[in-house]
């Protein structure tokens, strides 16, 4: 009980629209005597094109004095000459996630029934697709890292550089396996690629064995990053929890998404374990600059997004009313039928408040 501190930030392109059904569906949603005191963060491409501001300092300490973040998705129109690439990818999400130490990464995948997977019947088997990918957030190939020699010139060299700390890995690595044993499967893949990239692999891969003794229930899996595209297309419900860096587990994490009914269904939550700070959680998807101002995205991702958030705060069952009332919509939804943002946003609210 009590009043629920949530900054929104919903971005661009149809991070607005989706972030504005999240809202809808979350407004019902909260559970008795629960208000969300909402701030409304205007970053973004246009606030970057109009002032040259991406994320003041003073805009970020005052979201890190909130309770949780709604993100809805950044990104401008490709190619536009007045915002340099990576501008906003960096200079917001990342430096949020970053500053925010949201060192986990969690993104659920399953196939609720009914959903339509590209996989065939035949292929999904009776066994049901539901694992989570716990993707390192705050370090990898994603810190910066690196830079240009001879820039323009036929003899350039450019190097990102993969960080990979011994703390950085242990913690994630740690929440995994403790996602792990709450699971009923309690098994956990650990995704990398030890037969190249020798020195990060040799850490992780360490690591993984030494937190393993303290969890002797949770079976332990290797796999290479590359046979795990195959496995995630031919044999998906061989997988319970996913742990992997910052890369790995973004390429993973959009096939996973593709696998399970689509992006537009793919939720997820940037986590800081130790709630030193808020949490953030938003659409695996990006901005769509493809279908932007159309009113055609999906708001689902969005709105399981919303019940992670939820969840992380401790509304569980609110957080499980939100689910249950997609499973129920994605179980009606007629194939080629389209329908609004809006339309599908009210059609789950609805069943929530219903
Ligand atoms: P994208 O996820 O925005 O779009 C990929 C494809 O999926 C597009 O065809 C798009 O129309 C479709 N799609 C995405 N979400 C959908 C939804 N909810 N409903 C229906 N279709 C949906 O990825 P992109 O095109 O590679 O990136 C566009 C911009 O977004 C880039 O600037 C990128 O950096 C940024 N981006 C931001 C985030 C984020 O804010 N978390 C995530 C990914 C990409
Ligand atoms: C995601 C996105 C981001 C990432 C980009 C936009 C920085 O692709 O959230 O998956 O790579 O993490
Ligand atoms: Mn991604």
């Amino acid at each position: 009980p009590g009043t629920v501190k949530l900054a929104v930030i919903p971005g661009d392109g149809i991070g607005q629209e989706v972030t504005a059904e999240a809202l809808k569906v979350l407004a019902v949603a909260a559970p008795a005597g629960v208000t969300f005191e909402q701030t409304r963060y205007d970053l973004g491409a246009e606030r970057y094109l109009a002032t040259g501001e991406v994320l003041p300092d003073s805009v970020l300490a005052e979201i890190r004095e909130h309770d949780a973040i709604l993100l809805g998705a950044v990104g401008g129109k490709p190619n536009d000459p007045n915002l340099p690439p990576g501008i906003l990818e960096r200079g917001l999400l990342l430096r949020l996630r970053f500053e925010l130490d949201h060192y986990v990464n969690l993104r659920p995948s399953r196939i609720y029934p009914g959903t339509a997977s590209p996989l065939s019947a035949e292929t999904l088997g009776s066994e049901p697709v539901d694992f989570v990918v716990v993707r390192e957030g705050t370090e990898g190939p994603y810190t910066g890292n690196g830079g240009a020699l001879r820039v323009g010139t036929p003899h350039e060299v450019a190097t990102e550089v993969s960080v990979n700390t011994a703390f950085g890995v242990e913690r994630v690595v740690r929440d995994a396996f403790a996602r792990a044993q709450r699971r009923p499967r309690k098994k956990l893949t650990l995704v990398h690629k030890t037969n190249v990239l020798v020195h990060a692999g040799s850490v992780w891969w360490r690591i993984t064995q030494e937190v393993a003794r303290e969890f002797p229930e949770v079976t332990v899996d290797y796999m290479h990053v590359d046979a795990t595209m195959i496995h995630l297309t031919t044999n998906p419900s061989r997988f319970d929890v996913i742990v992997t860096d910052n890369l790995f587990g973004d390429i993973v994490t959009d096939l996973a998404a593709a696998i399970t009914g689509g992006i537009g269904l793919a939720a997820s939550g940037n986590v800081n374990p130790d709630r030193t700070t808020p949490s953030m959680f938003e659409p695996v998807h990006g901005s769509a600059p493809d279908i932007a101002g159309q009113q055609i995205a999906d708001p689902t991702a969005a709105i399981l997004s919303a019940a992670l958030l939820l969840d992380h705060l401790g509304h569980t069952e609110a957080a499980g009313v939100i689910e249950r009332a997609v499973i129920d919509d994605l179980a009606e939804r007629t194939p080629g039928a389209t329908r609004s943002t809006p339309e599908v946003g009210d059609a789950i609210a609805k069943r929530v408040g219903g």
